[in-house]
Parts: structure tokens; sequence; C-alpha cells
């Protein structure tokens, strides 16, 4: 409403409400190596592509005389009320989108304006403290990089615990780092000085670590890290995890049934279908293509999704294939880059307001409505 009204008395908005625009948008924006950071995949980025491309093969039938003048879009999640049932996903540097390098405070000032959590990244820029600070009352989760040391990785696990969060997401596909040609074409964040890493370099077990102080720009960070970060997980380190924390364990980057089956033996809380926005492996499916699979072997555990996510009808795409909650990731970090907190909020918004007429047009008043009616796959029939 607010942004036809505005249309009429000759208002724009200050923001796009699209994401092909907000894109070009950002191209202007962002420094040329962020630039590729943040836009860039594997390869020659065909899973990328297909993760967004996919969504046009499936489809929704709309549903007519049915009342939706209310719809409702919450969710129940971790035990949480949820206002949505999008989240921003978790994304290393955050920070960087922002001029003042507080792109994950500005991030979690969006999260507390909108009731959209934030799912704080291990590569913060910021203590995971100050993020759960700047979130107000929407819940934050938390993203862990396992590192090998297990004394950090329970560190890390136990300060975002103690700083709220809500949830421990425990990213799977990403022990090492893909093969990524904008990067490595690029001399790769040149730009990059001054504080990065905090959440990681104000860990006291990591500073412990060090034989001097934490290197100021990423190529010197990245170097002192290198020997501490990544461990190999094994469905052995589950039950390490479960005695290590209280919180919810989630896993990112199933995309597989057989390994959603796993989770479900291993009495894993959610099971994260998502392959990292074609950040780690090229030639693979796109995500959505394997979350109908993901979700029906997951049973009763929810499934959270990401990976292509551009619009409100992604959102409800996502949710018809059966995800319980859905992670926007490149679209919040160029709003982000655009306007900070409010840019972010307003991408956050935008997909919802999209999300929400989508309902009232298809004649669905929530979201159980929604999963009840499902998906047409448009390659097989109509
Ligand atoms: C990511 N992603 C990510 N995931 C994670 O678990 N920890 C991290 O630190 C990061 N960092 C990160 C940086 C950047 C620049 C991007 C774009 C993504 C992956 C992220 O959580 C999510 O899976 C993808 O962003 C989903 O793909 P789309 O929808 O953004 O294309």
């Amino acid at each position: 409403n607010e942004i036809y009204l505005g249309g009429l008395s000759g208002t724009l908005p200050k923001y796009p409400v699209d994401f092909a625009t907000l894109e070009a948008r950002a191209q202007q924006a962002i420094a040329p190596d962020l630039l590729n950071y943040v836009q860039g995949g594997c390869g020659d980025e065909h899973t990328q592509r297909s993760n967004v491309e996919a969504f046009h093969h499936w489809g929704m039938v709309p549903r007519m005389l049915v009342d939706c003048t209310v719809r409702d879009l919450s969710i129940r999640l971790f035990g949480l009320d949820l206002p949505s049932p999008i989240f921003m996903a978790p994304i290393g540097l955050n920070g960087e989108m922002t001029q003042d390098r507080k792109g994950d405070i500005a991030a979690a000032k969006a999260s507390a304006s909108t009731g959209v959590p934030f799912c704080a990244s291990t590569l913060s820029n910021t203590p995971i403290e100050d993020v759960s600070q700047a979130s107000g009352q929407t819940p934050l989760f938390f993203q862990l990089y396992t590192p090998k040391d297990e004394e950090l990785a329970r560190s890390l696990i136990s300060r975002a615990e103690k700083s709220g969060s809500k949830a421990l997401v425990i990213t799977l596909d990403t022990w090492l780092t893909g093969w990524r040609p904008r990067d490595l074409n690029s001399a790769n964040f040149p730009q990059l000085r001054g504080k990065v890493l905090e959440n990681y370099f104000s860990d006291p077990v990591f500073r412990s670590r060090l034989d001097r102080p934490p290197e100021d720009d990423l190529a010197g960070a990245v170097r002192q890290w290198r020997a501490i970060f990544g461990k190999v997980l094994t469905w052995d380190d589950i039950a390490w995890f479960r005695e290590a924390t209280q919180m919810p364990i989630v896993l990112k980057g199933i995309c597989h049934p057989e390994d959603a089956r796993r989770c479900v033996d291993h009495g894993i809380d959610a099971i994260y279908c998502s392959n990292h926005g074609g950040r780690q492996a090229n030639g693979g499916i796109a995500a959505i293509d394997m979350l109908p699979a993901v979700v029906e072997a997951a049973g009763d555990t929810p499934v959270l999704f990401d990976s292509g996510i551009r619009s409100g009808s992604d959102v409800i795409k996502a949710i018809a294939a059966g995800a319980a909650a859905i992670g926007i990731g490149r679209p919040y970090s160029y709003g982000l880059a655009l306007g900070g907190a409010e840019g972010a909020a307003h991408v956050l918004r935008s997909i919802l307001a999209e999300a929400d007429l989508l309902l009232a047009v298809n004649g669905y008043p929530d979201l159980a409505s929604v999963r009840k009616a499902g998906l047409k796959d448009l390659r097989c029939s109509i």
C-alpha cells in the first residue's frame, strides 16, 4: 500500500522493489572486488544461475472464491513464534557491505525492525555479542564454521548461546572454499584494510592461540587462522555438538534425501537445504529441485531452505514445496550496500509484501493452505 500510494502521488520508492533493479543498483554501489565476492559463485556459475532459473519451472495454481482479506504469514520454529517465514541467511564479511564496515550491525537492526531473524556468520566483522544487542527483540541465530580446535569451537558456540542465539546452524559444505574464478582472477579484496573477522578475532580462545596480535588486513588474517579453521566433519561429530550446546542444532548444506534421513536418525532439530547459493560446488542441481525430496525424507523435522530466493513468489514456492522457513541471501546483502539497515529492511519488506499479495490473489489465506496445495512441476504436466 505504502509503495503503491506513494507512486500515485508521484513519490518514487527510495530503494528498488525487484531483484533485477536492486542488483543493477548494487553493482554501481559496491567496489569491484567486493562485488565479485558477493555476486560471484563457483566455476562458470551454472549452478548459481540454475538456483534462480529453476524456480521458473515450478508453479502454483490459483484458487478462487476464497476469503483472503486476512492473511497469515506467521510460522513457529524452534519453539518461537515468528511473524513471517523468512530469515537472513549467514553471510561472511557482511560488515564490508556498509561504509562504516558495520554491515552485521545494520543487518541486526533490519532484523529488529522487521521481526525477520538474522543468522550471524562465524565470519562476521562484528562480535556476536554486539550483533545480538542490535537485534533487539527479534531472535538471532548463529552459524558456525567449525574450527579444528575443539576448545575454540566450544568458545564460539558458547559465546553465541550466552548472547541469546536461538539456534546453532552448522555449515557443512564449506570446510574449504570452492573454486571461485571471479575471486581468483581478481586481486582478491585489496580494499579490505582495517579490522575484519572481528567475531573470530575477539574470541579469547582464538587470541590465546596466536603468537602475535591479529593482523589487520584480510590476507594476513587468513594466513593466521588457516591452521585453526576448517574441521572435516562426519556424522560421528554430531554427538559432540549436542553435548556442547542446548541450542537447537541445524545442519546447513543438506541436499540429498539420504543425508536428510541421517539427520533425522541423529535427532537434528532442523535440516537446512541449501547449496550455498552455488558458491561451493558447480555442476550441481538447483537447490529448489532437491527440496521436495529432502522434505519428504525429513518427515516431521523442519526443513529450512535457501539458494536462489529473489522474490516473494520464490518464498511462497519454497513453502509450497514443504520448507518451514526460507533464507534470504544476496538480496539483503545488496540492500545493505544501498542503504544499510534501512536498505536491508526495505528488501525484506518488499519480499514479504509480494508474498502477502500473492497469497491474496492466489486464494491462500495462510502458509498451511499453500503447503497443502503444493507445486506443479511444469516440466511434467500442466
Ligand atoms: C554466503 N553464504 C554463507 N553461508 C554460511 O553458512 N556462512 C557464511 O559465512 C556465508 N557467507 C556467504 C557470503 C556471501 C557473499 C554469500 C552470497 C553467501 C551462503 C548463504 O548463507 C546462502 O546459502 C546463499 O547466499 C544462498 O544463495 P542466494 O540465494 O544468496 O543466491
